[in-house]
């Protein structure tokens, strides 16, 4: 059996309390945090200050996951502030290949995301760059929307370039993740699961996390 990851969204925290909602989920592997500009996505969610204080407090590492315009002049910052794991969007970076040898300059571990309708395929030769690909299971900008299978068969063709190249990347899926959901998205080949209502909203959060990690561990 392979282990996968389980990383809470903090989207469907409470704001006001991050400190204490942070503390019901030291049994993540990491914390997903979505930064969102308002412009990339139509949604407003915080910057660097307010990130760079969740790490402060977090018993677990970070996973960033910036949903902004102008990645490579902005996400270098968050690699510099010492998260563990910056993700920045394929759709949103001029220069993919240059933003993530420098994310991994600075110390972080480099994510590309991809929306639900961009091609993984102009992408495929520059897997080597990264360690962590993020497949967009809904459109992105909000937490609670239902699991597109639209991406199940962009999941199966990255586990299989991945496979066949011999590279370590992760796959991570993001939107739209169940205790249901989890088993599909496994079986087409992810290991990194993001779930923001699946843990925030059920009564015991750590107990959502294992049982999310039972579900998408094969
Ligand atoms: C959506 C965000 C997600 C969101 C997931 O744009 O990137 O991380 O919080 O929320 P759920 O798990 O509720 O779909
Ligand atoms: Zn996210």
């Amino acid at each position: 059996m392979t282990q996968c990851c389980i990383n809470p969204s903090i989207l469907s925290a409470d704001f006001v309390n991050l400190e204490a909602e942070l503390q019901k989920i030291s049994n993540a592997d990491s914390v997903h945090v979505d930064v969102m500009d308002n412009h990339f996505v139509p949604n407003l969610t915080m910057g660097l200050p307010v990130v760079q204080r969740i790490q402060a407090v977090s018993p677990v590492p970070l996973d960033a996951h910036l949903m902004i315009s102008d990645a490579d002049r902005w996400a270098p910052g968050y690699a510099d502030a010492g998260l563990a794991s910056v993700t920045f969007h394929a759709e949103a970076s001029i220069a993919p290949v240059k933003l993530a040898r420098e994310l991994r300059a600075r110390g972080a571990k480099a994510g590309m995301a991809l929306r639900p309708a961009t091609a993984l395929e102009p992408y495929l030769d520059m897997l080597p760059e990264l360690d962590m690909l993020l497949i967009m299971t809904v459109e992105p900008g909000f937490g609670g929307q239902a699991f597109l299978d639209l991406t199940l068969p962009k999941i199966r063709r990255a586990r299989a370039a991945i496979e066949g190249s011999g590279v370590n990347v992760a796959i991570q899926v993001d939107g739209g993740i169940t205790e249901e959901t989890i088993v599909r998205a496994a079986e087409a080949g992810a290991n990194v699961f993001v779930a923001g209502s699946a843990v925030y909203g059920a009564a015991d959060p750590s107990g959502a996390i294992d049982r999310l990690r039972k579900a998408g561990s094969l």
